[in-house]
């Protein structure tokens, strides 16, 4: 898609539709919508006066625009964009979706968008632009009939008066990071069969090798000699290697040299069936998408590269399956992680943390001293949060503060869950350092409790994005699938702290 921000009037505007942001319960009877109104012949006022669209979040109403009016345009949807008090850029997104989805629906190929927000222009048609192409991402593509087949090759934000550069600027940034978290909702989608821990390293390797990042893959011998014995245990079920892909950005010329490094580190179980502790068979095809993590952190990479901040970012990927075999991991066994800290293994399905807890070690190793690591972890946080908050654990409140606000900013919630330290007394083992798995009680919170006893002595912060990776539902700006969840708040977070530095 040809994405351009331009500082033009409306009226002229030369694709075939436009859509424009209406709020709730805004009359058409003064301001813009007059204007517009009169531009379109009347259809406007006709349509809000009916009460056929009210400007709720997500609605919208397609007009024809009569022939012979001032608008180049042919034909007109507007869209619902809530109260206006709450209207901010990460609402833009979402209403930049809702247009798309529903224009491409309408066959239209080239529209123009008017988000309506003041503020800085480069942000608005960034988020504008992200929230269009995320919106017309699809989960079809080995559907061989019923595809979305329409396309929208055309796409003009308008904010009129603007600066074209930053215009310009803005259109580049917002496209660089539609297609990183599009780029990630792909791979969550990926059935296991195809993303395996090696695909997953190959697809790394591409991006390295696209956007110029270094890379380093270790297998197995090497896990091996770094004694990654807690990751390697969930892999040994499974005749697929695990992979551990390290990514590095480092900035041509860096803010401060004595600078923080910050890690990205993800969940990339490329398929978790449990293990010996096997999961019921209902949802398990789900599974395929327990590698999100991992896709969330290749995805902000692959953004963090084309947008060269001034900081270093480093991402670590623990890629494995989780399966039964003979030669699987059982419950009881007990393994020793990079650190030495020996885990008894209750259950094999608690698979996530076993192979985070030898990344987030390696990540110090390379000389990390910030991380993030995200992960599908625990069923439980859905019972707690459901698909509309993910949780935030750690050891630093400033870094989960951040968290929140960047989130906040690009439209990803992120909610808070206490680490007191009586929590990790439920992962204490009878007969070794600790256990992997803390009882029924928190369970979202001893996972992380279980995470922290290796994020000592960094600042550290846990994503458990397993309630909010995958939307059951479509809605009106986005399919219904993988979600893409903070990939954009890790990309703002690091714009964030390259500002700040
Ligand atoms: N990948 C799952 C968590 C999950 C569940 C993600 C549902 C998405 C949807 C994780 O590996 C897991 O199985 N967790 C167990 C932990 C338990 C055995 C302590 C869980 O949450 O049931
Ligand atoms: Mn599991
Ligand atoms: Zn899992």
């Amino acid at each position: 898609m040809n994405v351009e921000g331009r500082p033009d009037p409306y009226q002229k505007v030369d694709t075939y539709a436009l859509a424009v942001a209406v709020f709730k319960d805004e009359k058409a009877d003064s301001g813009f919508l007059k204007d517009l109104d009169a531009a379109s012949g009347g259809v406007v006022k006709s349509a809000i006066d009916s009460d056929e669209f009210k400007g709720k979040e997500g609605e919208t109403s397609y007009l024809h625009l009569p022939r012979g009016g001032s608008l180049t345009a042919q034909r007109l949807l507007l869209v619902g964009a809530g109260e206006k008090a709450d209207y901010n850029a990460a609402r833009v997104s979402e209403f930049a979706g809702t247009a798309a989805r529903s224009l491409r629906s309408k066959s239209a190929k080239s529209i123009a968008i008017i988000p309506r927000l003041e503020g800085d222009p480069e942000l608005i048609v960034a988020r504008a632009t992200e929230g269009a192409i995320i919106g017309l991402f699809e989960i079809d593509k080995y559907r061989t009939r019923d595809k979305e087949l329409k396309v929208i090759d055309r796409l003009v934000v308008l904010i009129e008066g603007a600066d074209k550069e930053a215009l310009k600027r803005g259109a580049q940034r917002g496209q660089i990071v539609g297609d990183s978290v599009n780029f990630a909702r792909d791979m969550a989608n990926e059935p296991g069969a195809y993303l395996t821990p090696t695909n997953m390293a190959e697809r790394a390797q591409a991006i390295a090798k696209e956007f110029n990042l270094t890379i380093d893959v270790l297998d197995e011998a090497r896990m091996h000699s770094e004694g990654m014995g807690s990751l390697l245990s969930v892999s040994r079920g499974s005749d697929e290697p695990a992979k551990l892909i390290i990514l590095k950005y480092t900035p041509a010329k860096p803010a401060n040299e004595n600078g923080p490094l910050l890690a990205l580190v993800g969940k990339g179980i490329t398929f978790d069936s449990g293990g010996i502790s096997l999961k019921p068979g209902e949802n398990m095809e789900l599974m395929k998408y327990d590698m999100t993590g991992g896709a969330t952190v290749l995805g902000a990479m692959r953004a963090i590269a084309q947008l060269k901040p001034p900081i270093p970012v480093l991402g670590v990927a623990p890629c494995s399956e989780n399966l039964p075999s003979g030669k699987a991991t059982k419950p009881g066994d007990i393994v020793t992680a990079m650190t030495g800290k020996t885990i008894e293994v209750i259950n094999t399905d608690a698979e996530g943390r076993l192979i985070l807890a030898d990344a987030i070690a390696y990540a110090k190793k390379l000389g990390a001293t910030k991380i993030i690591d995200m992960a599908t972890l625990t069923g439980a946080v859905s019972i707690a949060l459901g698909d509309v908050n993910a949780a935030v654990l750690g050891t630093d409140q400033e870094l989960i503060d951040e968290i929140i606000n960047a989130g906040r900013e690009v439209g990803e919630k992120f909610w808070q869950l206490p680490l007191d330290k009586e929590y990790s007394k439920q992962i204490k083992s009878d007969i070794a350092d600790i256990k992997n798995v803390g009882g029924r009680k928190a369970g979202t919170i001893t996972a992380a409790a279980f995470l922290k006893e290796f994020a000592d002595g960094v600042s550290w912060a846990h994503l458990d994005i397993a309630g909010t990776a995958w939307g059951d539902e479509a809605k009106p700006y986005r399919a219904k699938g993988p979600t893409g969840i903070a990939v954009r708040t890790l990309i703002n977070i690091v714009d964030r702290a390259s500002r700040s530095e």
